[in-house]
């Protein structure tokens, strides 16, 4: 009954142990939970603010598909100032979140007998909006001894004619790895010589970098790549702003015209009260960004000491975002009470069915061996959180 399309995409691998945590949550069981994905800071109130007076002045009605002009000079200065890249409005799309802005390029890119590589541990969605514009992948692994980034040596073998574009996210999700000014000149080198691979580059956790370096674009080592370039960001993970569904892509016009046409068909523009509250965001100093970068930084000092201190569990330190990839398997293959651990979502159910904590499986990132956990909640839960797995792992034989 239903169509071949929809039948490529895979339910979420997350779905179960979030759906259980929720379950497990609503029956009074004291769930900690480190399976969030977004920031659990509120949105800084000024934003909201500016929300409620675009909703007061009237600002509800459709805008532009790519967004209103007003933002996308925001966007364009932003990425001047803050990136050194610079864009004009016709380069620009405001999207329903960064994701919107992934669907939209990849549907415009790829065709059916092409492929993409994609980074192993990945994004969850990235293979599923592949696969829904029924396109082929191909997963490109990382240096284990490297934060599982990927070499410009493993880019160059896993290269042929077939490959049409190539993702670059970083800071990453899941392991928080960031590519360096020099690792992104070699991989540059590589793409230099391969000139029919486009580059998706999902720069979303930017801003948030623990290691006191700037972030650094393909673009800015290699500003030749820039016809071949999309720019992916938003403003979900940097302003604490995921409800708002703002993401936006910076391109070529001739690609950005693509992914205006196919936005034009599916939702229009985004959302107009959340557009008022980006461009808000985009043209104001907003404090409480720096304060909740140094928090997570803090949390996530915390974070890897206990789980470093677990026999058994190796995290990635991770340089950005807020996840802490961590390899769980010297576990798998044991026993937890009489049974066997079979995968790392084995692993998260028990873990979560017997101490409640919930954590995602590796496999949902295209990797068995791991979990990841989020330090997107509070120093106290951390802790507590971490107390538990220690317990839980000591009985595993
Ligand atoms: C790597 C990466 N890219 C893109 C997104 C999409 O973000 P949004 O659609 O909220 O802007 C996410 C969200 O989890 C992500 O982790």
């Amino acid at each position: 009954m239903l169509s071949k399309r929809v039948n490529m995409i895979h339910p979420s691998p997350t779905l179960k142990i979030t759906a259980l945590a929720k379950k497990m949550r609503s029956e009074g069981k004291p769930v900690i939970s480190f399976a969030a994905g977004e920031p659990d800071f509120d949105t800084p109130q000024k934003i909201k603010e500016a929300a409620i007076n675009a909703l007061n002045e009237g600002k509800t009605k459709y805008t532009a598909t790519s967004g209103i002009p007003e933002l996308k000079e925001a966007i364009s200065r932003k990425l001047e100032q803050e990136n050194g890249l610079k864009y004009s409005n016709n380069e620009i799309i405001v999207s329903n979140g960064a994701k919107q802005c992934i669907f939209n390029a990849l549907l415009s890119l790829l065709n059916e007998h092409e492929t993409i590589l994609i980074p192993l541990p990945y994004w969850v969605s990235y293979p599923e909006i592949v696969n829904f514009a029924g396109a082929k992948y191909r997963l490109i692994g990382g240096d284990k001894n490297n934060k599982y980034k990927f070499s410009a040596r493993t880019l160059r073998d896993s290269i042929d004619s077939s490959v049409k574009a190539l993702i670059i996210n970083s800071p990453s999700n899941p392991t928080g790895a960031v590519y360096s000014r020099e690792e992104l000149a070699e991989i540059a080198v590589v793409l230099r010589d391969n000139p029919q691979v486009w580059i998706l580059s999902d720069d979303i956790y930017e801003k948030l970098i623990y290691t006191g370096e700037r972030f650094t674009s393909i673009l800015n080592v290699a500003p030749d790549l820039r016809y071949r370039t999309i720019i992916i960001n938003g403003l979900s993970k940097s302003f604490s702003m995921t409800g708002f569904r703002i993401g936006y892509a910076a391109a070529n016009p001739d690609i950005i015209s693509a992914m205006e046409r196919i936005q034009d068909h599916t939702t229009s523009n985004a959302s107009t009260i959340s557009q008022y509250a980006a461009l808000y965001a985009l043209s104001h100093p907003v404090d409480e960004i720096d304060k909740m970068k140094n928090e997570f930084s803090k949390r996530l000092n915390i974070m890897f000491e206990g789980l470093s201190s677990i026999n058994g569990l190796i995290p990635i330190k991770p340089d950005g975002a807020f996840y802490m990839f961590t390899d769980i398997s010297s576990f798998i293959g044991k026993k937890f009470r009489d049974n066997i651990i079979k995968s790392s979502e084995d692993f998260s159910l028990k873990l979560l069915e017997n101490y409640y904590v919930a954590t995602i499986p590796g496999l949902a990132f295209g990797t068995d061996n791991f979990m990841r956990l989020s330090f997107a909640t509070s120093e106290k839960d951390i802790r507590e959180g971490i107390e538990k797995i220690a317990r839980f792992t000591s009985e595993i034989k």
